[in-house]
């Protein structure tokens, strides 16, 4: 057998290199490259395959067989069930609640199939004593503590699994890779495995794979390619939610997102996480605007803060969290150059309530309302909902799903929705009864509003302070 040759894989993006040096080249990560074996260097030229049976396109299609985990937020987000021969990655930082999630989905899928969990991570014990908290200690899940890859496999063979859980990729090592667990190579060589005993077997296999920013562990951005659908499990330490994305399937939708809340019990699901995003608003503040966002196919209700203070430095502080830093910066240069709005020494901070991001460019509405409302220190209007993306001259553009953002809104008790006059034909009146539909076509227009607002209330509101603010700002 020829010599394995040596590389010097990048643990971040799995990019190659023969030479070692600092800084990959491929991803720019620094002290991401890792001596490793390239076991994949051929040995041998081609050998003669078997010819394949080619088979027309056009021929009638089999809906594969989908498995239901009956808990609808992470059967939504995998497209409608688990789908038999599929490889699922479920990745997320250390300690979001993975392995939690996956006994959760192992303990209902082993009414239907046999479940096989396999944890590289804690002791069997310590697996038990999730369980009996998670309240599932008495499903038929079959479960070993294991890290070899060829165990687990080999142990797998006589059975009658139907799902195989490895929790996680980065424990996993196989005898024929010299490389640490954990590494570029062991990772995707073990992957390859699964894979490859998913499809003949015919059963489903869900690989749990950390995201870390150091380079020690390889992320399981390089399995991404390799697997058939993939799932990532965020939400901030400090909040109780979890969201569980789709960012690829094979056999569904993307964009989908199931909303869980982290229980002593386990995670628990949200069902309507519209009503529970805004639950803890107050309408009487300034600064607070909700936004209908559209995650995957389902609208969902945000509410977005800002707070504007004046700056103690030269250059304002501009902080956000759950937002673009980007398209912050952009809308504050809209509002100041076309609604006339100074905050050039002011401190700007945006925080989107409940530890979600907001991804649409649909929600530059919402946070310019924030702002200006933060600014003039004038609460919105009392159940109002904004929804709408900025372009640079000031105009407010069209955004997809309209309807669908407006009937949540309705179904939570909203009064007014603020919404692009572009598109605001196409909405069937029926939708919007009740619902009283403001249209703007540029953000001048909601600037005016607030500037004849904050002068009717500095009238009643004897405060020097305030009038003399709004004398300079509004
Ligand atoms: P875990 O599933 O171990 O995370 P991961 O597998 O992604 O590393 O989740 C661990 C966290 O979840 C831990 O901080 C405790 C919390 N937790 C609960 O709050 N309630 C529960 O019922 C369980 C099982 C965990
Ligand atoms: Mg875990």
């Amino acid at each position: 057998m020829a010599k394995s040759k040596v590389l010097y894989n990048c643990q971040e993006c799995g990019a190659s290199q023969s030479k070692w040096s600092g800084q990959c080249q491929s991803c720019e990560g620094w002290n991401t490259l890792v001596e490793e074996l390239d076991d994949a260097a051929p040995t041998q030229g081609l050998r003669k395959g078997i010819s394949l049976a080619f088979t027309d396109l056009s021929s009638v299609c089999e809906n594969p067989p989908r498995f239901l985990s009956h808990i609808t937020e992470f059967d939504r987000v995998c497209g409608g069930g688990l789908v038999a021969g599929s490889v699922v990655l479920v990745g997320g930082d250390p300690g979001i609640g993975k392995s939690t999630l996956l006994l959760q989905v192992a303990a209902r899928l082993s009414k239907d199939l046999g479940v096989y969990y396999v944890s590289g991570e804690e002791a069997i014990n310590q697996v038990r004593m999730r369980a009996e908290r998670l309240k599932v200690k008495d499903s038929k899940v079959h479960l070993a503590a294991a890290t070899s890859l060829n165990d687990i496999i080999t142990s797998l063979e006589g059975t009658k699994a139907g799902v195989v859980i490895i929790d996680s990729i980065q424990t996993m090592h196989a005898d024929s890779i010299a490389a640490a667990p954990g590494s570029v190579s062991q990772v995707r060589f073990c992957t390859q495995a699964l894979i490859r005993f998913a499809k003949k077997r015919n059963i489903i296999v869900i690989i749990v794979g950390h995201v870390t920013k150091e380079g020690t562990i390889a992320g399981p951005r390089v399995l991404e390619h390799m697997v058939d659908a993939v799932l990532y499990f965020e939400g901030e330490r400090g909040h109780q939610f979890r969201i569980l994305r789709g960012v690829k399937n094979r056999f569904g939708a993307t964009d989908e997102i199931g909303v869980f809340e982290m229980t002593q019990e386990g995670l628990q699901e949200v069902l309507n996480p519209s009503s529970l995003f805004i639950s803890e608003r107050d309408d009487q503040i300034s600064g607070s605007a909700v936004f209908a966002g559209i995650e995957g196919t389902r609208p969902l209700l945000l509410e977005v803060q800002a707070l504007v203070a004046p700056s103690a430095f030269g250059t304002p502080r501009r902080a956000v969290v759950g937002w673009d830093n980007n398209r912050l910066a952009m809308l504050l240069a809209v509002l100041e150059t076309r609604c006339g709005v100074n905050l050039g020494n002011r401190d700007v901070y945006l925080n989107v309530a409940g530890g979600l991001r907001i991804q649409e460019p649909a929600a530059d509405l919402a946070v310019a309302a924030a702002l200006l409302s933060a600014l003039t220190d004038q609460p919105l209007p009392k159940a109002s909902l904004f929804c709408g993306e900025v372009g640079l001259s000031g105009e407010v553009r069209g955004v997809a799903h309209l309807e669908a953002r407006l009937k949540e809104a309705q179904k939570l008790g909203f009064e007014s929705a603020y919404i692009p006059t572009q598109g605001s034909s196409k909405i069937k009146m029926t939708a919007t009864k009740s619902l009283e539909i403001m249209r703007l076509g540029t953000l001048q227009e909601l600037a005016s509003f607030f500037n004849t607002k904050a002068q009717n209330t500095s009238q009643n509101q004897p405060d020097s302070k305030i009038l003399e603010e709004q004398k300079k700002y509004g």
